[in-house]
């Protein structure tokens, strides 16, 4: 009998003897391999539309870690790309995408399919690689939340604040509501697409769901990624859904209430021991600080051990709480994988 893979067991509310382990960002600039297959291409956006290169890149975490998930490799900005957007991403600046602030640039908006079409290739790659070699890992596909989307396309680039996006929702509330459903709609098709080509669970990044208020929260967050869920769950009841509303404190519990994801990511400004008590029917996934792994060697043990022994029992996979840092040594996250498996024993 085909043995279910251990991921999606936890993700199903099972208790097992294993901690699953992946790690957001477990592709990126601290690997040098990542590094000479990011060289080859001037555009970020051509590297994730290229087959080939998103197949060995998503892979090479596999080759040097014993993790139990691969996430594609791609980026939540494909979707403004898929809806006709300018997308870049300058170096020492992070993206920078062609604003979508006016009425005649949010009519404007349409998904085409074929923008991202090479992303479906890249997954059956990795899936038929993971069939061949990895069978007990688990392939996540992935978007970012509309609020978080459309925080990018409303200013443009990287904000502390969010000040400007926040203003305009504010300001020209049916304008934001209208680019708010777009990217809701578009973000449904990108997913599907992805789970026609092979991905087992989705993975909603709201990221920057922590500046809203209240009463924001509920409209731009809670509203539209339960939207989501629900029709993902609808065309694919098998599909498992992880949400991160990252730096949200006690609003993961409406989230969680309200969004109906299988499985609660949870950056490091949550206590896990906390929100474990408080959720029902939910995996919860998290939470090591990514600075402590990047620069305290000293207190990853102890802190892998803490969480580790604060979530047995209960159906949860490791991650951290935000995604690898490029300087982190990868002596770090060895010594993370290592720590989880001692305990397994
Ligand atoms: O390994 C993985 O996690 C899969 C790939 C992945 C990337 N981006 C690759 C990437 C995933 C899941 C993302 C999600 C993403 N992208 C989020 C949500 C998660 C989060 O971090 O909060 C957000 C907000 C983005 C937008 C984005 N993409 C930013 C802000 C940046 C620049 C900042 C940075 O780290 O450079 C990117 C670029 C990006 N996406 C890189 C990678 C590996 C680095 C670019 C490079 O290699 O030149």
């Amino acid at each position: 009998m085909k043995k279910k893979k251990i991921v999606l067991q936890n993700l199903s509310g099972e208790v097992t003897g294993r901690t699953p382990v992946w790690l957001m960002r477990q592709a990126g600039r601290y690997l040098p391999e990542y590094r000479k297959v990011r060289s080859r291409f001037n555009s970020f956006i051509d590297f994730c539309l290229h087959p080939e290169a998103v197949l060995e890149v998503s892979l090479q975490p596999l080759n040097r870690f014993d993790l139990d998930a691969v996430i594609i490799f791609s980026d939540i900005l494909m979707v403004p790309y898929a809806l006709g957007l300018e997308v870049n991403f300058v170096e020492n600046v992070g993206p920078v995408v062609q604003k979508a602030d006016s009425n005649s640039v949010i009519d404007g908006l349409v998904y085409q399919p074929e923008q991202v079409m090479n992303i479906s290739q890249a997954i059956k790659a990795v899936c038929s690689e993971l069939d061949n070699n990895f069978k007990q890992k688990t392939l996540i596909g992935f978007a970012g939340s509309p609020w978080t989307v459309a925080a990018y396309m409303v200013e443009g680039t990287l904000s502390k604040t969010m000040e400007t996006v926040r203003g305009f929702a504010q300001k020209e509330e049916e304008l934001f509501r209208n680019l708010i459903k777009k990217i809701e709609l578009a973000t449904i098709e990108f997913l599907k697409l992805q789970i026609n080509a092979g991905v087992e669970v989705i993975k909603l990044f709201d990221s920057w769901a922590g500046v809203l208020t209240p009463s924001e929260f509920k409209k731009w967050s809670l509203e539209p990624n339960k939207r989501i869920v629900d029709e993902i769950k609808r065309s694919f009841p098998h599909i498992k859904v992880i949400g991160f509303p990252r730096n949200v404190g006690f609003n993961v519990f409406d989230y969680v209430s309200e969004v109906g994801v299988d499985c609660l990511a949870v950056d490091q400004f949550s206590d896990l021991a906390n929100i474990r008590g408080k959720v029902k029917n939910v995996a919860l996934q998290g939470n090591l600080d990514n600075i402590l792994l990047a620069y305290s060697r000293k207190e990853i043990k102890n802190s892998v051990t803490e969480i580790v022994k604060t979530m047995k029992g209960y159906p949860f996979i490791f991650n951290l709480g935000h995604g690898v840092l490029p300087i982190t040594p990868i002596e770090n996250i060895e010594l993370l994988v290592n720590v989880i498996r001692e305990l397994e024993e």
